[in-house]
């Protein structure tokens, strides 16, 4: 098969965006019989047809505008030339697309245009991928009469403050696709054309320049400008591209689509893949614009090893680094048994390479002491869905959100964390449906241009479950569930004690109000609002998971799904939005100690059975270590060497001081990155890894959707990631025998009931596929528990209130909460070394303007967060989203610290870390901590690489 497949020129422009009406109309366009769906537009008719008539305001991401009189057409019947974008196509219309009046009006048109657009063609960046260039050839124009003395546009100063594209004026036509882009597809609002006629022009904000605007670089404006007006500087640095390369973004868990576009093995452009299933030609500025972390100098491209961590790091060949790894393993394993090592699996990688991790640590090592980094922060999705429904996994596609009337977003921020969907929420709120947010802070989605939530329920962090309760006890007790749904599909005696226990005083609005901070009656509305729906869907994320009762939240949120009959078609659902790229995956893949791929126990007989005779080799039925477990074990002495893949634990991970001494601990500490991580710090072998443009592959996203990733340049160190583990497991003693990435998910196909139908043909031929894609559901399951849960019926779980134990005191008495920024992503290795960090150099911490007044705090003065496990600083910056009481930071930079304050508290069921509870207090401060100065020592020795000759003698 070809993984490597060119990018598909088929995706023609049809002017006007796909109409789906039930009713169709017949036309005759230019003599040709063409049937499409009513409220088509005569371009896109046309278009359907084979006749492309000339545009240059329409495209089919945004709606008709009707501007630029380019695609006038006749109209049998009809006085005038209409415009085809504008017009809708009608029974029985008989439509002229060219003839010689019609191509005269249009040179007409052009004539002008191009009387006040530089002529410059040859040396434009857009030279070859210009629409105005192509239009002007497409009308035929060889002459422009008017000269080009008169008043004109050419002189006007370029914005280039964007760091990744820049605005060139003198060659904007006016047609405002950047304007409806911005309106339509991003919802933003940042562009405006400013005064009329002659004077008209594109401004960003108030005729600021664009760094300085509204703007979030999202890059749909780029896309959709047809003239070089708005123009990526990476084009205009390098030249067009020569090739490309449909791959998919490694970011965050939307999974968007992108042509990664190059000259030989140089990427010049990253574009949003029209076809992605889950953007639909968007984008956000992380995967348009940041990805040159790919060839950043810091990458290190080289094997390394060194004997202590205060040794300079040497650079060895892979085969050395192997060997060394192999026995040091090996030795440790003799030394303290067969549980003494580990490793630990990246929800940043592949599909694959997670599986041969995972499957490296069971059949290798012969120990279940595998983790991935979804413990610390799905690992609840994980538990709670999987009682309530019988799959750990969202219920819905993301394109089921066009038919949702109530969105409730709690505890996620997606217009941070998950730009690409946020804007289609955004979409579909101004089209109409209500909002609900359930959030400590005041995210955007509480108030966005020409949108506004109709509840926002501000509840102190660590109350989720008694707001999801009170929510339960409304709907009961003001009798708006729905019976038939219930009865149907949920299992009788679990409601039964459910509906006695949310019946009770305790978990009523007005008695949890004292415990939430919320008014009961906001909890009362929003209750009925989310009950009458008729379509009403949750979407949840770390803020739900990321507390001591994170799986009971997963299950109070499923519970109220099932109350209202909130699942199993469109529009409607449980919708966890996973932070990494491959979160879901890496879960899918058997990443936990207790489960191979599929979500089974690894004490289930058959299951292991299943995989024994695969692999050949007896497995283990003892679940292993879970991270916090191994950092304990580690520190106790029984825990001695780790693998990591992909992930930065050390910064990543709560309680930093309690990580390091783990990782102090261990004999034999193996990172394998792209950078030297601040886990690195600690290890004695580094694999440099590879970036995803270097890989073949699969990630899925938040919708359950598998996507390809396929490669668009080899390897930089060398060797690919599997090639790598397949190497180590030769090393330690169990050779496996892969050609190619797609063997691996064959296996896991063969291995994994849900997978069974994919293969990477198969994702190349269908562009992706939503699991379970098997015998029962042969092209993928968009919506999930249509006529039934996985499990049979609902389990409706007991959800009591539990107060966590970090509570405030005199001594701290203020809570922080942790969170993303949209240009930084998770722990930063790759963001902050883009130029997004123009927009967020720092993790700042963001504190109420009482809470700042009470302690002499200014805007911007340096202050010391201090809590029970640790004493950090940082800026402080004063702002209103907060409540009084909470104070808010993101864990994007190291140096800053934001986990050396976070405790080890962590969710019952899970483990996974309570990083959104910790009780600080805050001080104006003029130093740095104690642990920042003694970290910044301790990383200047430790990032040091010695000559690479010491090595070889
Ligand atoms: S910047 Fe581009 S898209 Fe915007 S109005 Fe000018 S030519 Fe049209
Ligand atoms: S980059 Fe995105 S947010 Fe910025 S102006 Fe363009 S469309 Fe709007
Ligand atoms: S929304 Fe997520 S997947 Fe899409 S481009 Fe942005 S970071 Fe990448
Ligand atoms: S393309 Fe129809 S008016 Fe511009």
């Amino acid at each position: 098969m070809t993984v490597h497949s060119d990018i598909d020129r088929t995706l023609i422009d049809r002017g006007t965006p796909e109409r789906t009406s039930t009713q169709s109309v017949n036309l005759e366009i230019d003599g040709i019989p063409v049937t499409v769906p009513a409220g088509t537009s005569l371009m896109r008719a046309a278009s359907l047809a084979g006749i492309q008539v000339p545009k240059l305001c329409a495209t089919d991401s945004l709606e008709p505008f009707g501007s630029c009189r380019l695609c006038l057409v006749e109209i049998e019947g009809r006085k005038g030339t209409p415009a085809s974008c504008t017009t809708p196509a009608e029974n029985g219309m008989k439509v002229t697309t060219q003839n010689d009046r019609l191509a005269k009006l249009r040179r007409g048109v052009m004539e002008l245009y191009i009387s006040d657009h530089p002529l410059d063609c040859l040396t434009c960046a857009a030279n070859g991928d210009c629409e105005l260039q192509d239009m002007a050839g497409a009308v035929g124009l060889r002459e422009v009469r008017y000269g080009y003395d008169g008043d004109n546009h050419l002189n006007q100063a370029k914005d280039e403050s964007n760091p990744y594209f820049t605005f060139d004026p003198s060659k904007c036509i006016v047609c405002s696709r950047c304007v409806r882009a911005c309106e339509e597809v991003q919802g933003t609002f940042a562009l405006t054309i400013d005064e009329r006629g002659f004077a008209s022009h594109v401004s960003a904000g108030m005729n600021e320049d664009f760094l300085d605007s509204e703007c979030v670089s999202c890059g749909a404006c780029v896309q959709a400008c047809p003239t070089a007006t708005l123009m990526e500087k990476s084009v205009i640095k390098h030249g067009t591209p020569e090739r490309s390369v449909i791959t998919t973004c490694a970011y965050c868990g939307v999974g968007c689509s992108f042509e990664a576009e190059l000259q030989g093995n140089r990427v010049v452009r990253m574009t949003p893949y029209k076809d992605g299933k889950a953007n639909h030609g968007h984008s956000c500025v992380k995967g348009r614009f940041a990805w040159g972390y790919t060839t950043h100098k810091e990458r290190i491209t080289k094997p390394m090893i060194r004997k202590s961590i205060t040794d300079p790091w040497q650079e060895v060949s892979w085969d050395e680094a192997i060997a060394y790894t192999a026995s040091e393993f090996k030795r440790i394993q003799q030394k303290y048994g067969r549980g003494s090592i580990g490793g630990i699996t990246s929800s940043r990688c592949t599909n694959e390479e997670t599986y041969l991790v995972q499957k490296m640590i069971r059949a290798a090592f012969g120990n279940n002491n595998v983790d991935t980094c979804a413990r610390v922060c799905h690992s609840p999705t994980g538990y709670g869905l999987n009682t309530a429904f019988g799959t750990s996994a969202g219920t819905q596609d993301f394109d089921s959100i066009t038919d949702c009337d109530v969105i409730v977003v709690c505890g996620a921020n997606p217009t941070d964390a998950h730009p690409v969907f946020a804007s289609r929420m955004k979409r579909r709120i101004r089209e109409g449906a209500k909002v609900i947010v359930i959030d400590p802070r005041r995210i955007d989605l509480v108030r966005t241009p020409h949108a506004e939530a109709q509840y926002h329920l501000p509840l102190k962090p660590g109350t989720n479950v008694a707001i999801l309760n009170a929510l339960a006890h409304t709907i009961l007790t003001e009798n708006l569930q729905n019976q038939k749904f219930i009865d149907e599909r949920v299992d009788a005696a679990d409601f039964k004690t459910w509906t006695d226990f949310i019946r009770r005083p305790e978990n009523s609005p007005e008695a949890m109000e004292k415990v939430t901070g919320v008014p009961a009656s906001d909890i009362r509305a929003a209750a009925r609002l989310y009950a009458k729906g008729p379509n009403s869907a949750i979407y949840y994320g770390l803020g739900v998971t990321e507390h001591s009762q994170g799986s009971t939240a997963v299950m109070g949120i499923a519970n109220l799904a099932m109350l209202c009959g909130m699942l199993g078609r469109r529009g409607v659902g449980v919708n966890p939005l996973r932070g990494q790229n491959n979160v879901q995956g890496s879960c899918d893949m058997g990443s936990f100690p207790h489960e191979y791929s599929g979500y089974r126990h690894v004490s289930d007989d058959a299951t292991r059975q299943l995989f024994e005779k695969d692999w050949g080799v007896k497995l283990d039925p003892e679940p292993g270590l879970r991270i916090p477990n191994m950092f304990d074990a580690a520190i106790d002495g029984s825990f001695k060497a780790l693998y990591v893949q992909g992930e930065d634990i050390a910064q990543s991970d709560p309680n930093t001081k309690h990580v390091q001494a783990a990782l102090s601990a261990m004999e034999c500490v193996v990172v394998q990155d792209m950078f030297l991580n601040e886990t690195a710090l600690y290890a004695h072998v580094f694999l440099p890894g590879t970036s995803f443009l270097e890989k073949d592959g699969t990630f899925t996203n938040a919708e359950r959707r598998v996507n390809l990733v396929r490669k668009a340049i080899p390897p930089v160190p060398g060797l690919a990631d599997w090639e790598v583990t397949m190497k180590l497991s030769e090393a330690f003693g169990y050779p496996m025998h892969y050609k190619h990435p797609s063997e691996i998910m064959d296996e896991i196909a063969r291995l994994t009931p849900g997978f069974r139908n994919i293969s990477f043909d198969f994702l190349d031929k269908m562009n992706s596929v939503q699991w379970p894609c098997n015998d029962k559901a042969p092209e993928g399951s968009p919506v999930m528990h249509i006529n039934g849960f996985a499990r049979g019926k609902g389990k409706m779980e007991l959800t009591e209130y539990v107060p966590t134990d970090e509570r405030t005191t005199a001594r701290f008495p203020l809570i922080l909460t942790t969170g993303r920024i949209l240009s930084q992503y998770n722990v930063g290795a790759q963001t902050r070394r883009t130029d997004n960090s123009l927009w967020h150099q720092q993790d700042v911490l963001e504190i109420h303007p009482h809470d700042a007044e009470f302690r002499g705090i200014r805007n911007g003065d340096h202050v010391a967060v201090i809590s029970r496990a640790g004493e950090t600083s940082m800026t402080a910056v004063i702002s209103d989203r907060m409540q009084p009481g909470v104070v808010y930071t993101t864990f994007h930079f190291p140096d800053s610290g934001a986990n050396v304050v976070t405790t080890e508290s962590t969710d019952w069921a899970t483990g996974c870390p309570e990083y959104k509870v910790t009780a600080v207090e805050i001080r104006p401060t003029n130093r740095w901590s104690e642990w920042q100065e003694e970290y910044s020592d301790f990383k200047e020795k430790a990032l040091r690489i010695g000559d690479p000759k010491v090595a070889a003698e």
